[in-house]
């Protein structure tokens, strides 16, 4: 059977520089560290990041009053707090930094560039539009960077027509980093029919670009496509998405504990990807299941 893994699969430059900062910075606390929600969205990492004193902490954050009893009025927390790569809008990391002692911004720098162009067209009065999954951290992120109240979030072509905009007033579009480009595209011109004075930024990061094509081709030249990634990450299932539209055959798994190798005995070619939250370790034990 021949195995074929993409190039492009697996943890980001952005993931890796959030893990990496975090491992560091457990490394010279003495004390636990925690991170804004979970560093990424693979539980097997969590686990491991666990056993190196690093906790997703989302319950014990400011803005879900949980520092707001005793003693955090007057006394900022000691424990480290990690902003992953996500990134978080300018209220919460405001918070953020006036409750704890330690706050390490492992934003991954593409975000930032979106938050820097929301916070500088929305402060010029622009209305500002994102392609995203309105629930999305990151986009939640973006959000918090717009000053004023014309922010919207659409996700497809029913919530661009249905969009009610100002059409006398300059409209900035951005992309949530892991949108599909086609889409992204389709959108800008639905909104480009409403409002004449339209500037689209495509800030969809290239890692998510090229990962996206390469899976797309890779599926159309295998039998069967298996994709990896968590159960909760946005880019791998999106990254599922694309490779079943070319190739019928494609399996979503989290870990090599979820391939059933009698289902790849029928194939003669298998192609591998994995979402930006999967680390190499993964990709290689799925690569070894197959090829055993
Ligand atoms: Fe950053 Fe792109 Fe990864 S935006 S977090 S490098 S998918």
């Amino acid at each position: 059977m021949k195995v074929v893994t993409a190039e492009h699969a697996g943890f980001c430059f952005g993931v890796q520089r959030a893990v990496e900062e975090a491992e560091k910075c457990a490394k010279e606390a003495d004390t636990q560290v925690f991170t804004f929600g979970p560093l990424i969205h693979n539980a097997s990492v969590i686990r491991d990041l666990e056993e190196k004193g690093i906790f997703a902490a989302e319950a014990d954050l400011p803005e879900n009053g949980a520092v707001a009893g005793e003693g955090a009025q007057t006394k900022k927390l000691p424990n480290p707090i990690i902003i992953r790569a996500h990134g978080v809008g300018r209220e919460t990391e405001g918070l953020l930094r006036e409750h704890y002692e330690t706050v390490i911004d492992a934003t991954c720098p593409f975000v930032k560039k979106i938050h820097r162009i929301v916070a500088e067209h929305s402060a010029a009065g622009e209305q500002i539009v994102i392609t995203g999954s309105p629930t999305h951290p990151e986009v939640v992120g973006i959000c918090g960077w717009a000053q004023g109240g014309d922010c919207f979030v659409i996700s497809d072509e029913n919530e661009a027509r249905a969009l009610i905009l100002d059409p006398s007033r300059k409209v900035c579009i951005v992309s949530q980093t892991t949108f599909h480009f086609n889409k992204f595209q389709d959108l800008v011109e639905i909104i480009k029919q409403k409002v004449y004075d339209v500037f689209a930024f495509n800030t969809i990061c290239n890692a998510t670009e090229e990962r996206q094509k390469e899976a797309e081709r890779l599926a159309g030249e295998v039998d069967a496509m298996l994709v990896l990634g968590g159960e909760n990450s946005s880019n791998s299932k999106k990254l599922f998405e694309i490779c079943k539209g070319v190739c019928p055959h494609t399996y979503f798994l989290q870990t090599s504990d979820d391939l059933d190798r009698s289902i790849l005995l029928s194939f003669d070619s298998i192609g591998i990807t994995a979402g930006a939250s999967t680390p190499h370790y993964i990709i290689e034990e799925v690569q070894k299941k197959c090829q055993k």
